[in-house]
């Protein structure tokens, strides 16, 4: 099916805050957010902790295309298409590990490290000596950037280059994960899951959903694992919407540093950790600018999303697998500067909020399945979702940290301001206007 760009404009409105249901369960219009969105946008690949000798390697998506990302022997990371060239078998089947070389499971086609095709069984009884290996390479993404550590890969050799993707976004991308010295590093290894829901459905949440917290988390809060309930207490915090490739992360602290909503309020070992972090931002930017540590949760359009509470932060892809489904690939990530014990508590509260298996996953998951379930029908599919939270309330991002040098704009903590401007930006990929 080929979707007609007036068709698509119809669909979502973001201006008047409604979005059809057919962009969770459109088979065509799916097929569409691939070519579009997914081969021109820059797609999160790893960490550079993750890939800290030669022969470090890890497997991801770009999209719903399998890649091998490896840091060759001579000592760059490449991202390859994991499909051999002879007969398309995945030629890397592990998470994670060091190799100098993947040899294919089919018929043991062997690949070095760095993409080249080294080893081909009978090549000269099969072959007669002839094929020309260095034509049957692995297919290297054209472009890979790094913006602090962040490794993101780009199939579309002409995008603009990384930072200006992430444009001024790098400002709260920086409070988020660049707020220490030394930096942060990924511990504990990979949570890969699938959940029966359309990709866009979490990257709402992310992107950023605070509404949900107080009803969908009760639990969570009952049991003392988050702060208390949300009330009109927290008018305060708001989500950056209107930064680009960049959506969230709320300010989630008073002028005077005190937290004003619920993911922020529990104390951790972590806290004083924190405290000093919301000094430094003060000393570095300024007081208000703190108000952002820590940065709740977070979007890079398309996929990559995080969160950055006091109990834990955690960065995550939302991978496309079909209009109904969707894999999730999950790290937790600490500073590199903390004690080891303390590492090591985060990694815990990482797992039991929001691993898997976590409490406010359980929470989260259901609700994001249980949506998909409910639109998927010839009745509920032709129906629209509601984005009007907040409607005609948006505010700079002066207005909104109180720092006069806070770019960006949004909404209240109660508003959807960001997932409207998400869709917008959607639009313009899907319908082509957006420059490359
Ligand atoms: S498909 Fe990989 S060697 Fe045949
Ligand atoms: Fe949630």
């Amino acid at each position: 099916m080929s979707i007609a760009t007036t068709d698509l404009a119809g669909l979502v409105q973001p201006a008047k805050g409604t979005v059809s249901r057919q962009v969770y369960v459109d088979q065509g219009i799916y097929d569409h957010e691939l070519e579009r969105i997914f081969t021109r946008s820059w797609l999160f690949l790893g960490h550079t902790s993750q890939l800290a000798q030669p022969g470090d390697f890890l497997t991801t998506y770009l999209g719903e295309d399998p890649v091998i990302v490896a840091r060759g022997k001579d000592g760059q990371v490449r991202a390859m298409l994991n499909s051999c060239r002879h007969r398309g078998m995945r030629v890397c089947r592990s998470d994670e590990g060091n190799t100098s070389f993947f040899r294919c499971p089919y018929h043991a086609w062997t690949y070095s490290n760095t993409g080249e095709l080294t080893g081909v069984p009978k090549f000269r009884l099969g072959y007669g000596g002839v094929l020309d290996k260095k034509e049957w390479g692995l297919l290297e993404v054209p472009r890979v950037e790094e913006y602090g550590g962040f490794l993101f890969g780009n199939w579309d050799a002409g995008a603009v280059p990384l930072t200006e993707w992430l444009g001024d976004f790098r400002l709260y991308f920086d409070l988020v994960f660049g707020r220490d010295p030394e930096g942060v590093e990924f511990v504990g290894g990979v949570h890969k899951w699938s959940v029966s829901s359309n990709w866009k459905i979490p990257t709402e949440n992310f992107a950023c959903d605070m509404y949900h917290v107080a009803h969908s988390h009760a639990r969570s809060m009952e049991i003392g694992l988050l702060g208390p309930s949300g009330d009109d207490g927290y008018e305060i915090a708001a989500g950056m919407g209107f930064l680009g490739n960049g959506f969230g992360p709320p300010a989630s602290a008073d002028a005077e540093g005190a937290p004003v909503h619920p993911m922020a309020t529990m104390a951790t070992p972590y806290s004083e950790h924190l405290a000093a972090q919301r000094a430094r931002v003060a000393e570095r930017y300024s007081q208000e600018m703190s108000r952002v540590v820590p940065g709740g949760h977070g979007n890079v359009f398309p996929n990559f999303a995080f969160l950055d509470i006091e109990l834990l932060r955690l960065v995550r892809v939302h991978h496309p697998e079909g209009p109904g489904s969707h894999t999730v690939h999950q790290w937790c990530v600490v500073d590199k500067s903390l004690p080891a014990e303390v590492k090591d508590a985060l990694r815990r509260q990482y797992t039991l909020t929001f691993g898997p298996s976590g409490m406010l996953e359980q929470d989260d998951g259901e609700n994001f399945r249980e949506c998909q379930a409910s639109m998927r029908g010839v009745i509920g599919r032709r129906m629209e979702n509601n984005l009007m939270l907040g409607l005609g309330q948006d505010r700079t991002g002066a207005e909104i940290v109180g720092d006069g040098d806070a770019p960006g704009a949004g909404g209240g903590i109660w508003s959807e301001a960001n997932q409207r401007r998400w869709y917008e930006h959607w639009l313009s990929f899907m319908t082509g206007q957006v420059r490359r």
